[in-house]
């Protein structure tokens, strides 16, 4: 009877998840079930790059009907102004736009300074600003790879160096530091290499320093989401395999079948707010990608790579299909 029960249940739960699911279980369950984790935003210090669109624009509103104070970068002025309008409508107490460019390392310390004068603490860091590169990988130039690496790597390692240097000398609670990699940060991304190896990167760097935040005796709190397609700005905004040469496709009509912006952004903020460590927020097929690569990567490089990561299935991926 038990095994008539488990052969009827466990394909069927399988097939709900398949059809349901677009996170790791973890965050799932906690986003269903925890919704009271959010209240304690209120009045808290958020900073968030990469607000100006996307994802990190529909963070901030997230994090504004939480009660947040918050702080908004991007390098556009006048689509921050229009996103510190909305939070205020939202609930945010105070909301104050400082545009910057991450890639420019060396004006970090100061701005954390002045807003640290202003707010007087950083609660949250969202580290969310990035950009794309598309391109072969045999066509690719380092020049271009380098002004991609100094946005989506130094540019925000950066700027957790000089946010957690602070919060480990001022002893500072609760901190929680956030980045926003990828699924190409976790597996390859055919004709992305650049943009694979930066997400890559932030995780080698991130996962040290969690280790080392460890072996301090800090309860500073990181979390990393790789999510997979979601609709933005991102794609129009590609950087190629040469400084200045732009990414010719208009891939607006396919947006429409890709994960929707406020739902992964949601799922962020719940992830932030459990304080979990890695967040796979993705639709499937790619989701269950995600679990055999990371459970089963001999299966994936072996057998599975043949069939997933043709030109076709890629092109398909991309455009949530
Ligand atoms: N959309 C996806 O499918 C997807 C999937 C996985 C991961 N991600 C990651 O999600 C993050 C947000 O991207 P998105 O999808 O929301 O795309 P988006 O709409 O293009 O947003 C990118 C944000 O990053 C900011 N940014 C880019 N370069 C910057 C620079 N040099 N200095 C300061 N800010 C800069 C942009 O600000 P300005 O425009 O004002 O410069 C914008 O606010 C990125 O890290 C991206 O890699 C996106």
């Amino acid at each position: 009877m038990i095994c008539f029960v488990l052969f009827l249940i466990v394909p069927i739960a399988l097939l709900l998840w398949y059809k349901r699911a677009d996170a790791d279980l973890t965050l799932l369950w906690k986003h269903f079930s925890g919704q009271d984790e959010l209240s304690k935003y209120k009045d808290q210090v958020v900073w968030i790059t990469g607000a100006s669109s996307g994802i990190g624009e529909e963070i901030a509103y997230s994090f504004a009907s939480l009660g947040a104070r918050l702080i908004l970068s991007g390098t556009r002025i006048e689509a921050l102004m229009k996103v510190q309008e909305r939070c205020l409508d939202k609930g945010s107490p105070k909301a104050i736009c400082v545009p910057f460019d991450v890639a420019e390392h060396w004006s970090h310390e100061e701005l954390h300074n002045q807003i640290i004068a202003e707010f007087g603490e950083i609660n949250l860091l969202v580290n969310n600003a990035g950009r794309l590169q598309r391109s072969e990988f045999t066509a690719t130039n380092v020049d271009a790879e380098k002004e991609l690496f100094n946005v989506n790597v130094f540019g925000i390692i950066s700027l957790c160096r000089v946010t957690v240097r602070h919060w480990l000398r001022t002893g500072q609670a609760n901190a929680q530091l956030y980045v926003t990699s990828s699924a190409a940060g976790k597996m390859g991304s055919p004709f992305s290499s650049s943009y694979a190896g930066s997400k890559h990167a932030l995780h080698g760097y991130l996962e040290t320093l969690r280790d080392e935040l460890s072996c301090s005796g800090s309860d500073i709190r990181i979390t990393i989401a790789n999510p997979g397609p979601v609709r933005s700005n991102l794609r129009a905004n590609a950087l190629t395999d040469k400084i200045g040469k732009k990414y010719n496709r208009d891939d607006s009509t396919s947006q429409r079948k890709l994960m929707e912006t406020k739902r992964c952004a949601e799922l962020i903020v719940s992830g932030i707010a459990h304080g979990l460590d890695e967040l796979w927020i993705a639709d499937q097929p790619l989701l269950l990608l995600f679990y055999v690569y990371q459970y089963f990567p001999s299966i994936f490089r072996r057998y599975l790579i043949n069939y997933v990561m043709t030109k076709k299935q890629i092109e398909k991926f991309r455009k949530g299909e």
